[in-house]
């Protein structure tokens, strides 16, 4: 296990900026994001004060079965989805700069843990998230699948939005960690469509700027129903490309 890797100790910068920024998150979290999402929250016990990365995995994988797998930068699609697969989601060890509350290019550990490890204590998240990665285990020779496929990554588990109750939720990380992200997503409909896997395979975007456009499932249980589909679309596509 890989456990000692995970940080445990941080200093008065980490720890102002994870309180600043779990002060609006939290909020936004509670009103604007997903029911599953919000109940993994609750259970995972996150607070203002940062603490041991040890404790944290822990709850999480009592509650789920998933760890959190420290991770320094990019790594391979092959790494990265077999990770997924094997229920280790890789986790960004250090905390963003004060400097970057509004908006941090690259993931840090809050956004990984606050953005992405309450849904997975919803066993079908994780479930749907394990399956997705072994779809895409069987396409790392393909190129313009794994492009798909990242994108379809990109547009759910990043900056996905669903219905519920009538009305637009957040289950992507990157809108739930920043406020800025969030006010773009939910604030002018004209950036939201249905999210429909075709629409999803042809959609580029741009991880270092605000998104021009959010897919909405239709539900929750619409959203982790799509893999199938998904597997077919990615042969398609392959087929298309010998
Ligand atoms: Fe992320």
């Amino acid at each position: 296990m890989t456990d000692a890797q995970l940080p445990h100790s941080f200093d008065d910068e980490d720890r102002g900026t994870w309180s600043l920024l779990m002060e609006s998150c939290r909020t936004r979290l509670r009103q604007h994001g997903c029911a599953q999402a919000r109940a993994g929250f609750e259970a995972l016990e996150l607070s203002e004060h940062i603490e041991s990365m040890h404790a944290v995995d822990k709850r999480l994988h009592d509650l789920s079965g998933w760890h959190m797998q420290p991770v320094e930068g990019l790594v391979s699609d092959q790494h990265f989805y077999g990770l997924l697969r094997n229920k280790h989601f890789p986790t960004a060890p250090t905390m963003r700069k004060r400097s970057e509350l509004e908006f941090a290019e690259f993931p840090d550990l809050f956004h990984d843990v606050v953005g992405h490890l309450p849904i997975l204590v919803d066993r079908a998240y994780g479930d749907f998230l394990t399956g997705f990665a072994g779809i895409a285990l069987r396409h790392l020779d393909s190129e313009p699948v794994m492009k798909a496929l990242a994108r379809f990554y990109w547009f759910t588990t990043e900056t996905g939005l669903v219905e519920e109750d009538g009305g637009t939720k957040i289950l992507g990380g990157a809108i739930l960690t920043s406020s800025a992200e969030a006010a773009n997503a939910m604030g002018d409909p004209a950036r939201r469509t249905a999210l429909t896997v075709s629409e999803v395979f042809a959609t580029d975007y741009d991880i270092f700027d605000l998104q021009q456009k959010y897919f909405v499932a239709s539900s929750y249980e619409a959203l982790l129903s799509v893999l199938d589909e998904l597997e077919e679309a990615a042969q398609a596509l392959r087929a298309s490309h010998v």
